[in-house]
């Protein structure tokens, strides 16, 4: 067990540890700070307290909460910046599934996710993970290419409905050991 608080994983000068209730707060404004992204994936009106139960409790089917690591990103100064995810043995034994990865606007489009995702991707391998699985929007053209560029692959198209949007997801996939 990860001691409450622990740094999991560093990238430059911003540190990963796990949420939890005490942090509420600073992730509902995360959330009001994403509330683009929010939208695009559940409609209209975005709600912010989603980020909270993305971060702490919402589950894939059979899962159980010892299986998520919720993870924020802080800079230097204690702040929010980020989110992360991931789901340990979803859906088979050693292939972990990333549920969220969503920076502050303020701090995307500057290599920040590509230095996380190197970052996570470590820590997933001291895990003992082999493979990440993800799925991404069909209305997220930005995410798309950033999955493509970093190495995932098309598994399956799958359409899934999120609050009160219906949308196809594109399921992509990456080995951990060959990178
Ligand atoms: C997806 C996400 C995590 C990627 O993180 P990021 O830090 O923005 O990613 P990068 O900076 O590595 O790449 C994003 C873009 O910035 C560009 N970029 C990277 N460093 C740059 C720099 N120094 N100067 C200018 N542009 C830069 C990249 O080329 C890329 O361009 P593209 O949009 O044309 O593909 C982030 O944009 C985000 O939070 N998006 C909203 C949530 C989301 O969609 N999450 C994924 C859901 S599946």
């Amino acid at each position: 067990m990860v001691p409450k608080g622990e740094t999991l994983f560093e990238a430059g000068e911003y540190r990963v540890r796990r949420v939890s209730e005490e942090d509420v707060q600073l992730i509902h404004g995360l959330g009001e700070r994403c509330l683009e992204h929010l939208e695009l994936h559940y409609g209209s009106p975005p709600d912010p307290g989603q980020m909270i139960r993305e971060l702490l409790s919402d589950l894939p089917p059979g899962k159980a909460l010892g299986d998520k690591f919720g993870m924020g990103v802080f800079d230097r100064a204690g702040r929010l910046v980020g989110g992360i995810d991931v789901i340990r043995d979803c859906p088979e034994p050693r292939e972990w599934y990333l549920g969220l990865l969503v920076l502050d606007p303020d701090h995307r489009n500057q290599g920040l996710g590509a230095k996380l995702l190197a970052a996570l991707t470590q820590w997933l391998r001291r895990q003992d993970a082999a493979y990440l699985r993800l799925a991404v929007s069909e209305h997220n053209a930005a995410g798309q290419r950033f999955w493509t560029r970093s190495g995932f692959q098309p598994v399956k198209q799958v359409l899934a409905e999120f609050g009160n949007k219906k949308s196809v997801f594109h399921v992509m996939r990456r080995a951990l050991e060959t990178r």
